[in-house]
């Protein structure tokens, strides 16, 4: 058990010997004794998650008990609507918004096309919408889609050195006629957290609304979305420690302002009227196991209990932080080093500025080469383009062949740190 403390003024302070007690960690997640992953060292985080047995024990109760048409009278139905309407409200409190901002739906992709068609009522020809080349094409297609009703895409493009988005690009780009700036709050290939906070003050200045993608953001700490200022933001659930669902925020004041997608007699009730169906119930109801396992992680490291959910959800990201700049800072420092490798993005992760999502490419090898080597010593890893293929592109690189990525989330260890570092040193490219 690990304290935590306040200064004077009763903010939290963050206290360097309070660790992330990675044997505990892996202890939820069953996947590390399961007989086809426990040999193999997982790095395709990025990709999807594996899942701790809070969720799976949701899953399981729903399926046996509660499998029956929601919201009815009787028992099992009754339960069964419950928890659905428990699994939105904890994750609104985990991410700071109300229970009539949360969507939840199939993927990222499918959210952020039917968040574009409602908002594409909004748009009046010569409206201009910023997407950027950095982003996954989730939050770059719906939104091009729109020049069917007029708009104009402008492209915030990224530095071709650095491969990064660069602020002041953006403030050359928004104007008066800017409706939408669609950006990822973090590459899933450069691994930048992008400023979201202050990408949403300057289009807020012009009235335009911020769609943030936090797919690649989100695994790494669930966001505060009033803190980012944001009027839409989305991730994976499945990235998240959670089946294969997706979450998308939107401001309260916008969703009632948006038109009824759904069946003609839910009009106005938002935000049943974004999406034209519901999710999956079961999958749905397993998200509060992710809440549970983010609650079991506070209780295990920590002692205050009158904290609100969204306190504590920030103690657990300042250790996952920390946890993650270990793991991942001696990768990047390899990488970066090796004069074959081409390391894409910043070397070096300091407070949370990138995330442990590292991309590179070989000079001699094909990304597909390279990853196989690192299949074959039992690293789960891939080669791709990972659907960033417009930021590969921009960065000269086959969008076929892509880069290799080696992504981490607070579960891996440093032994398997030091083993992606043993495998990259044998192989001589
Ligand atoms: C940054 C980013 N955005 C969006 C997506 C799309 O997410 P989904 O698979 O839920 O559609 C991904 C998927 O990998 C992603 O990495």
């Amino acid at each position: 058990m690990y304290k935590i403390y306040f200064d004077k003024s009763g903010v939290f302070l963050n206290i360097s010997n309070t660790r992330l007690d990675l044997d505990f960690v892996r202890s939820q997640f069953p996947a590390f004794k399961d007989p086809i992953c426990k040999d193999w060292s997982f790095f395709e985080n990025a990709g999807g998650s594996y899942v701790p047995q809070q969720v799976i024990k949701k899953l399981n109760e729903f399926m046996v008990s509660t499998k029956v048409q929601p919201y009815a009278d009787y028992p099992m139905s009754k339960i069964a609507g419950q928890k659905m309407d428990q699994a939105i409200e904890l994750f609104a409190k985990i991410i700071n918004a109300n229970n009539k901002e949360i969507i939840i739906g199939g993927s990222t992709s499918i959210n952020l096309y039917v968040l574009s068609n409602a908002l594409k009522y909004l748009i009046k020809p010569g409206d201009e919408i910023i997407v950027t080349e950095q982003d996954h094409e989730a939050n770059i297609s719906p939104w091009r889609r729109l020049t069917e009703v007029g708009a104009k895409i402008i492209e915030w493009k990224i530095n071709p050195e650095t491969a990064e988005l660069e602020i002041d690009k953006l403030e050359h780009l928004i104007n008066d006629r800017t409706k939408i700036v669609a950006v990822t709050h973090c590459s899933n290939i450069v691994g930048t957290v992008n400023d979201l906070k202050k990408i949403s003050e300057i289009a807020h200045k012009k009235n335009a609304f911020v769609i943030g993608d936090g797919v690649s953001y989100a695994p790494h700490g669930f966001p505060d979305v009033k803190e980012l200022g944001v009027d839409f933001y989305t991730f994976s659930l499945y990235k998240t420690y959670g089946p294969h669902l997706a979450l998308l925020y939107g401001k309260e004041d916008i969703l009632k302002s948006l038109p009824n997608q759904n069946h003609e007699f839910l009009e106005n009730i938002y935000p049943y009227t974004i999406n034209p169906g519901g999710p999956n119930h079961e999958e749905l109801v397993s998200l509060i196991g992710i809440y549970d396992y983010m609650m079991d992680l506070y209780e295990h490291h920590f002692n205050i209990q009158n904290l609100s959910t969204r306190e504590k959800i920030n103690q657990i990201n300042n250790l996952i932080s920390i946890h993650e700049e270990e793991v991942a800072n001696p990768i990047l420092d390899y990488i970066f080093k090796r004069e074959d490798l081409n390391l894409i993005g910043k070397n070096k992760i300091i407070n949370k500025n990138r995330a442990p999502t590292i991309s590179f490419t070989n000079r001699n090898k094909t990304s597909k080469e390279v990853s196989d080597i690192l299949v074959n010593n039992k690293i789960a890893t891939r080669n791709d383009n990972f659907y960033a293929w417009r930021c590969l592109e921009s960065l000269g690189i086959d969008t076929n062949d892509g880069v290799v990525r080696i992504s981490m989330v607070h579960y891996n260890n440093i032994e398997e740190t030091n083993k992606i570092i043993d495998a990259l040193d044998q192989i001589k490219f």
